[in-house]
């Protein structure tokens, strides 16, 4: 093995050279003759050949082999939760919210992956699914590749070791790593066990939204992303590979581990991102604004401003606004709303909602505080106060979202219990 852990290169989307063996990384052109030491070069794309220039992403790889080599795939039959199908009922209107998944014995990442909510074909290049995972061993001899999409993984609890093929990326709980579609990675979990999302972009790749108004600075900032410097393994031993391709699970052998690019150089990569550095941006006056503000990645869709996926954040911040209901007002959006919480509570909802769970909230379906912080933000004093100790996150999409199979078996029975009793108002 070669490079070092948690080294980083600081920026988003930044165009990187990096070599884990000195004089590997071809100087002046990205395909010579002859690569230095027999290594292979090879091109992996994020977009197509001719997309803009400020929207290309794709990087160099100088590799011990090529990737086409390998035999054919054959269906996976572990991961019994991950990639299952959603059922042909049609899609109800309702409200759902999930507990937090147990561990299971003996699961890797892949393993542990549980498919909760989907909304796109990931063959119609748009859409986004949410996973849950909980594993509990390491990834030693084989890799994972998601050709649907991005994995923006949401640590909940206990760290991850990615080990990809363009470096090694450690992310903790509060903080979220990006894998980009087509770059294999096996996962070690340092802490022992490790719970969290992930969250599949199958649409265009996230990206950090315009800031309009705001300015130049704000929200996340590019500086505080970080992109791992090459690293590789050198082991010639029986590596599987798992691929996600098209919804489905696969599987095939090597002999070799295919996390062996030696040196790379582009502007597709992993990264991680601190959400502690999020420069949060909230009312100083009245009003709750629109939750877009807490826009962390936005993947646009064909229609200017709506959004295959944003990736919002909750965080720690001062409320201070004057004569204002404080928490999320009521709403129906046309948008559908994915939610998870990190940690805390999230100040729309006092119980019910625990960290690791999930909720959704589909297209114009009516949500907002429940009775109990409703009544607590409509008494309380005004006065300066710190939502401290919380961290929630919403996967906003323009797609309505269909539960999984095992997600409609598992939904709390009694949701929209949390939105009765509201006393009616009372005309003079
Ligand atoms: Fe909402």
């Amino acid at each position: 093995m070669s490079g070092s852990a948690g080294t980083y290169i600081p920026g988003f989307g930044n165009h990187v050279s990096t070599e884990a063996v000195a004089g590997t990384l071809p100087v002046g052109r990205n395909s010579p003759q002859r690569p230095a030491f027999g290594l292979y070069a090879e091109q992996l794309s994020g977009t197509a050949f001719t997309a803009p220039r400020h929207e290309n992403r794709r990087s160099w790889l100088y590799r011990l082999r090529p990737s086409a080599e390998h035999p054919p795939f054959t269906k996976y039959e572990g991961a019994p939760q991950f990639a299952r199908a959603t059922t042909s009922d049609p899609l109800a209107p309702n409200r759902l919210r999930w507990d937090p998944l147990p561990q299971r014995a003996g699961a890797d990442l892949v393993d542990g992956i549980t498919t909760m909510l989907v909304n796109r074909d990931p063959a119609d290049l748009e859409g986004v699914a949410l996973h849950i995972y909980a594993a509990n061993r390491n990834m030693e001899r084989r890799v994972f590749v998601n050709a649907d999409g991005e994995l923006l993984f949401v640590p909940q609890e206990g760290r991850l070791e990615l080990l990809t093929e363009l470096g090694r990326v450690v992310v903790a709980p509060g903080q979220i790593a990006s894998v980009p579609r087509g770059v294999r990675f096996r996962a070690l979990l340092p802490d022992g066990a490790a719970r969290g999302y992930a969250l599949e972009n199958q649409g265009a790749m996230f990206r950090l939204p315009d800031l309009g108004p705001i300015g130049a600075n704000g929200l996340a900032n590019p500086r505080d992303f970080e992109t791992p410097v090459a690293w590789f393994e050198d082991r010639d031993e029986p590596f599987e590979v798992i691929q996600k391709y098209m919804g489905v699970l696969w599987r095939t052998e090597l002999h070799h581990s295919p996390l062996d690019v030696v040196a790379w150089h582009g502007n597709l990569a992993p990264w991680r991102y601190d959400l502690a550095h999020f420069n949060t941006i909230n009312t100083v006056s009245f009003d709750h604004p629109d939750p877009s503000i807490f826009t962390v990645l936005t993947s646009p869709s064909d229609v200017p401003g709506r959004a295959n996926a944003d990736f919002v954040i909750f965080p720690p911040r001062w409320m201070v606004a004057e004569d204002t209901f404080r928490p999320p007002w009521f709403h129906r959006n046309i948008m559908s709303e994915a939610m998870g919480l990190i940690t805390g509570a999230y100040d729309a909802k006092a119980d019910g909602f625990q960290p690791g769970g999930l909720s959704l909230h589909n297209l114009l379906a009516g949500h907002g505080p429940d009775k109990a912080s409703w009544d607590a933000a409509t008494k309380a004093e005004l006065k300066p106060h710190r939502l401290s100790g919380t961290m929630a996150f919403m996967l906003e999409s323009c797609w309505p979202y269909r539960p999984t199979l095992f997600a409609s078996e598992s939904a709390q029975p009694d949701y929209d219990a949390c939105w009765a009793d509201f006393p009616k108002a009372q005309l003079p």
